[in-house]
């Protein structure tokens, strides 16, 4: 056989190298034309195109490099040799053509790389690529993420920003996530809040600026009891959502957390941040004022500075995009649209409590839910049973949708896992400092007077009677608990901390 390249290309090592570049420099070839033809994107076909193949194409050529060295030293063994590097004769036509071929190829092969890891780069920005890739382990984030108000923005514009400083960073501790899925050491669930998370300067204030807050923000709300009747009450109420603007110098509204003219900051004793102890005010003109929780035995002068943190957007708004809802919620809004028949007794106490069940898969969970409605009316209401078979056959679908949007037993993830900050009800949000207990030296309390944070203007009782006052309305408590609901927080009977 005549030989076309001098003698020391022709190694088992240098032609098994030469073999996997070529052949993977022809699959990521057919592969990027395919990707360009498909109207569809496709993870694992990204994956393999941009990631996975090129890394072959880099150990082949590696191996062929390799290879030659070995067979030059080999030589140099055997014979001894003047010249310590190998001469390229380009008047020997075989030497001349191994040049030639090589020099092409490796400007080919090495803008073809080029252009492969700019691919790489671009895709690992991709949702898909965030949300799918590790599949199961972000599997609750991502399907928060796709039913959330922000399904369009993509994981980058919350996780990174523009800018290249958090882009390096996001890109160091996205490989070792990477190596933390491939290696099996990630935590069940994903820890919360995300530590290196970018100030939201640079994430949500790209899109709303905290000083266009004003007025306030009507809500409504529809409860039913775990009674028989499912009981029906309602309450509207006006939350104070303003406070941005500094121009208008006033202090009255929720915004003003985050009113540029005013700093606060804050310690928490847990990793979580739901304990938080020691609060500070900062105004423009630099004066101060600190707020203790007086139940708690938290010493100013030690405390670790990892756990100081100036409050901005995402200490409020912690689930803006991941939101795992609260079973209560989700019953009364699917009892308030009709998907679930209010007429079935104990529905609702019934689907909180198979909701809220521990299950180890979701396999188990959805067949579990199944059987234990139907096993419920079977026993109890045998003649409802019969008679309203499809309105508990539709109910029992809509706990299985509840269930699966929002509670994912593989990663241990739920709604008590990841608590939102938003209100106050069914997790400690505003409370951890509207208490009541954090007082500054000269005796002022972070409100948690009821009206100070929202105005309810209109309540109806499980018996229909309905109260209206736009100046504001005490709140009564669905059941009457006796006035317990003016002493105790609203989370030491509606939350249970996991
Ligand atoms: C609207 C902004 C926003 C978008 C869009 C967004 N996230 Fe998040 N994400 C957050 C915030 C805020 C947190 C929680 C921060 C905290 O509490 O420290 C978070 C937390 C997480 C966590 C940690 C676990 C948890 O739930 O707290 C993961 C994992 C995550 N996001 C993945 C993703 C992925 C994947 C995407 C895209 C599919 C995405 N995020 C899109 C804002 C966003
Ligand atoms: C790329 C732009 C963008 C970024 C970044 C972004 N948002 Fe939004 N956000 C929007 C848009 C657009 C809407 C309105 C969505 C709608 O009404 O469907 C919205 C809506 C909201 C709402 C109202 C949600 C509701 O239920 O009505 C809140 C609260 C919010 N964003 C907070 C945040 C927070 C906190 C962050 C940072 C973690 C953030 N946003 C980052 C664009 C963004
Ligand atoms: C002190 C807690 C707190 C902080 C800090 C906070 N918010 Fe809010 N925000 C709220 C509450 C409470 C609401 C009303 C409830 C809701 O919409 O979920 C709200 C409502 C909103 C809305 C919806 C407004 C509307 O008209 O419906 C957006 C958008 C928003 N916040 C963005 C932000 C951004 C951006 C930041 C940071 C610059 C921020 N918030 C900081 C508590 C806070
Ligand atoms: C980290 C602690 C902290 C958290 C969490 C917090 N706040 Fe505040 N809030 C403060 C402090 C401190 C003040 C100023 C108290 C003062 O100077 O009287 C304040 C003031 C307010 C005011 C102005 C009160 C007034 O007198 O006009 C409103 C409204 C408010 N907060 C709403 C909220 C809401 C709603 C939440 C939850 C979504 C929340 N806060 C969460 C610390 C906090
Ligand atoms: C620090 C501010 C703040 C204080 C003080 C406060 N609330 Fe709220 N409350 C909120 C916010 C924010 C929400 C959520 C509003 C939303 O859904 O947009 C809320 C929601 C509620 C809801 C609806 C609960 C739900 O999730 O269905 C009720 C009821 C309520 N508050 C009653 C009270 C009562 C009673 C008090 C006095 C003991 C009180 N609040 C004190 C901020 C506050
Ligand atoms: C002493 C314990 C206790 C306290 C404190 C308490 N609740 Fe309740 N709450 C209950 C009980 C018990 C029920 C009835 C539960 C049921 O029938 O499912 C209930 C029912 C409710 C319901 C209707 C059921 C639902 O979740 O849809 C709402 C809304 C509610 N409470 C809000 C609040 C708010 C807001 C606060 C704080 C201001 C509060 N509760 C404080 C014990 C308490």
């Amino acid at each position: 056989m005549k030989q076309r390249f001098p003698h020391y290309v022709y190694n088992p090592v240098t032609l098994i190298g030469s073999a996997i570049a070529a052949l993977s420099f022809g699959l990521i070839i057919f592969l990027f034309v395919l990707d360009l033809f498909s109207s569809e994107e496709n993870t694992y076909m990204g994956i393999l195109t941009y990631i996975i193949i090129p890394s072959f194409l880099i150990v082949g050529l590696l191996l062929i490099a390799y290879g030659i060295i070995r067979e030059i030293k080999r030589e140099k063994q055997g014979k001894v040799r003047e010249r310590k590097l190998p001469v390229i004769d380009l008047n020997d036509p075989k030497k001349r053509a191994m040049f030639v071929t090589f020099s092409i190829g490796t400007i080919i092969l090495m803008l073809f790389s080029a252009f492969g890891s700019f691919k790489a780069y671009e895709y690992t920005e991709t949702d898909e690529f965030c949300g799918t890739v590790c599949h199961k382990v972000m599997e609750p984030e991502y399907t928060a993420y796709l039913d959330s108000p922000h399904s369009r923005v993509g994981c980058v514009g919350c996780h990174i920003g523009s800018g290249t400083n958090w882009y390096v960073k996001s890109k160091f501790s996205g490989a070792y996530q990477v190596y933390s899925v491939l290696f099996n050491k990630y935590s069940r669930p994903i820890p919360t809040p995300v530590h290196a998370l970018r100030p939201a300067e640079g994430t949500c204030e790209q899109c709303h600026t905290p000083s266009h807050f004003f007025n306030e923000k009507k809500v409504d709300y529809t409860y039913y009891l775990s009674d028989e009747q499912n009981s029906q009450s309602k309450l509207s109420m006006l939350v104070k959502i303003g406070g941005g603007k500094s121009e208008l110098g006033s202090i009255e509204g929720i915004h003003w957390h985050v009113n540029p003219d005013i700093e606060i900051s804050y310690v928490h004793t847990d990793e979580r941040r739901l304990e938080i102890p020691w609060v500070k005010v900062t105004s423009k003109d630099g004066k101060e004022i600190i707020f203790r929780d007086k139940n708690s035995k938290f010493d100013d002068k030690k405390f670790n500075q990892e756990n100081l943190r100036t409050m901005d957007c995402i200490d409020c708004h912690n689930r803006p995009s991941h939101i795992y809802h609260q079973p209560d919620k989700m019953m009364n809004e699917n009892l308030t649209i009709g998907l679930v028949d209010v007429t079935l007794p104990y529905i609702k106490s019934i689907a909180v409590e198979v909701l809220e069940e521990d299950y180890k898969t979701k396999q188990q969970a959805l067949e579990s839910i199944e059987q234990r409605i139907n096993d419920f009316y079977l026993s109890n209401y045998a003649d409802i049973y019969n008679s309203k078979k499809d309105a508990i056959k539709q109910s029992i679908e809509v706990v299985k949708k509840i269930y699966s949007r929002n509670y994912f037993p593989y990663m241990n993830a739920n709604w008590k896992h990841f608590p939102d900050n938003i209100a106050h009800t069914y997790t400690p949000g505003c409370f951890r400092c509207h208490d009541g207990n954090h007082v500054s030296d000269d005796g002022k309390v972070i409100s948690n007077d009821c009206n100070s944070c929202h105005t309810i203007i209109s309540q109806t009782d499980n018996s229909g009677n309905t109260r209206i006052d736009l100046n504001g309305l005490s709140f009564q408590h669905p059941i009457d608990l006796d006035k317990a609901e003016q002493l105790q927080l609203c989370t030491d009977c509606h939350w249970k901390k996991e």
